[in-house]
């Protein structure tokens, strides 16, 4: 087989590279990523060691360039992954997710039916749910709750995903799409919760919970999203949504504090600052359908989860920290400066 991994120099781009190589080592894998603020070389130097790895540097939605790839090479699966990804950075500034998001996904999806690619993988999101009640513990996002969006990141994904649906449904595109919940683990960006409470921890900065900290995510280790991707693309329904989630809901209150302890810091670095503009209170999935359909279930309990994590950033001081010390200080500064 061989893929095509977009956002393969991302977080999950990138540990979906490694799940690959390692659980199929006969296939052939080309990353392809744009090198954006958020995608990093440094995270694949083991993966480019590997003659079944091949990287290509462009942006998805560069046609010219994307369709060359795909003149290239005879992929069997395309998988994308590439995107902005960050919500606070889609409130400051909406046009460059609307771009790679929507018109990046375009652009993928035209090049795989030019070129025949007999199966196409859209990683979506829980986002595209909008939001659940905090009393309402009862309630989960399942594959038929509409779509209901907040941010311009999450307004971005969900049209990604309805013009993957538009494509199966006028042209019989062979697609399928995961909606996942939050991820953690090795090479996530410091920009997100759980690695930028680390940093800062370590760094003994104050520690900056949005609002009361009360809002609620299900997180799920990086490498249990990766084994979903792995099955839905082999064994999934073409044309099918597959939620994934390991119900494994906290509070953003109670993750910070949990990383306070495991660092062996003061709870007195918790600051709380001004909430984030239209904040969802709560995410939960409902993975009755791929755990049913496909046999999935996430292997990384959070507490051995949040162990590796914590020690891997600490173990890799050098990858994060040339970023926080680098170009995004002055991100840093402008989106908590005077929070
Ligand atoms: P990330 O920001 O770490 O990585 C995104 C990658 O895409 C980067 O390497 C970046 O360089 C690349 N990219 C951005 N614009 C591009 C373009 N125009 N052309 C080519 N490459 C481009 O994001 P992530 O957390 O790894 O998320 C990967 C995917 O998974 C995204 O589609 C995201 O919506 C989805 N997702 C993320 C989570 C999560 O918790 N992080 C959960 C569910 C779904
Ligand atoms: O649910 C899946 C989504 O999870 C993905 O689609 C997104 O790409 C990914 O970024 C993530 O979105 P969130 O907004 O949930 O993640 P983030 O790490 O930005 O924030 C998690 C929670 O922590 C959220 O409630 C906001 C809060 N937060 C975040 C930051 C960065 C803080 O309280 N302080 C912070 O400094």
């Amino acid at each position: 087989m061989k893929l095509l991994v977009t956002g393969a120099a991302g977080f999950i781009g990138a540990n979906f590279v490694y799940y690959e190589l390692e659980k199929h080592p006969d296939d052939v894998i080309v990353g392809l990523d744009a090198l954006t603020y958020a995608g990093n070389l440094e995270t694949l130097e083991a993966a480019l060691k590997n003659p079944n790895f091949k990287f290509v540097k462009a942006d998805i939605t560069d046609r010219d360039a994307v369709d060359s790839v795909f003149e290239d090479e005879q992929f069997d699966i395309v998988v994308n992954f590439a995107a902005e990804s960050h919500v606070d950075r889609s409130i400051e500034d909406p046009a460059i997710f609307l771009r790679t998001n929507i018109l990046g996904t375009q652009v993928l999806l035209d090049a795989a039916r030019k070129y025949k690619v007999p199966r196409y993988h859209q990683v979506s999101t829980d986002e595209v749910y909008g939001d659940l009640p905090l009393n309402r513990p009862d309630l989960l996002f399942t594959e038929q709750t509409p779509i209901h969006t907040s941010s311009p990141y999450s307004a971005s994904k969900a049209s990604s995903d309805l013009l993957v649906q538009a494509y199966q449904r006028t042209f019989g595109f062979p697609a399928t799409i995961s909606r996942c919940s939050n991820n953690y683990g090795p090479y996530q960006f410091p920009e997100k919760l759980i690695p930028l409470m680390i940093a800062n921890c370590l760094a003994d900065k104050p520690l900056p919970v949005y609002g009361e900290g009360l809002n609620v995510r299900d997180w799920l280790y990086v490498a249990d999203h990766c084994k979903a991707i792995d099955l839905i693309i082999r064994e999934g329904r073409v044309g099918e949504v597959y939620n994934i989630g390991g119900h494994n809901e906290m509070t953003n209150i109670d993750i910070v504090k949990l990383i306070i302890s495991a660092l062996d810091k003061s709870e007195s670095l918790i600051t709380y600052v001004t909430d984030r503009k239209g904040h969802d209170l709560r995410y939960a999935i409902d993975p009755t359908k791929i755990t049913n359909e496909l046999g999935w279930t996430p292997e990384t309990m959070f507490a051995d989860g949040i162990k590796i994590t914590i020690d891997w950033y600490l173990n890799n001081r050098d990858w994060w920290g040339n970023i926080v010390s680098g170009e995004y200080t002055k991100y840093y500064e402008k989106m908590y400066g005077d929070r």
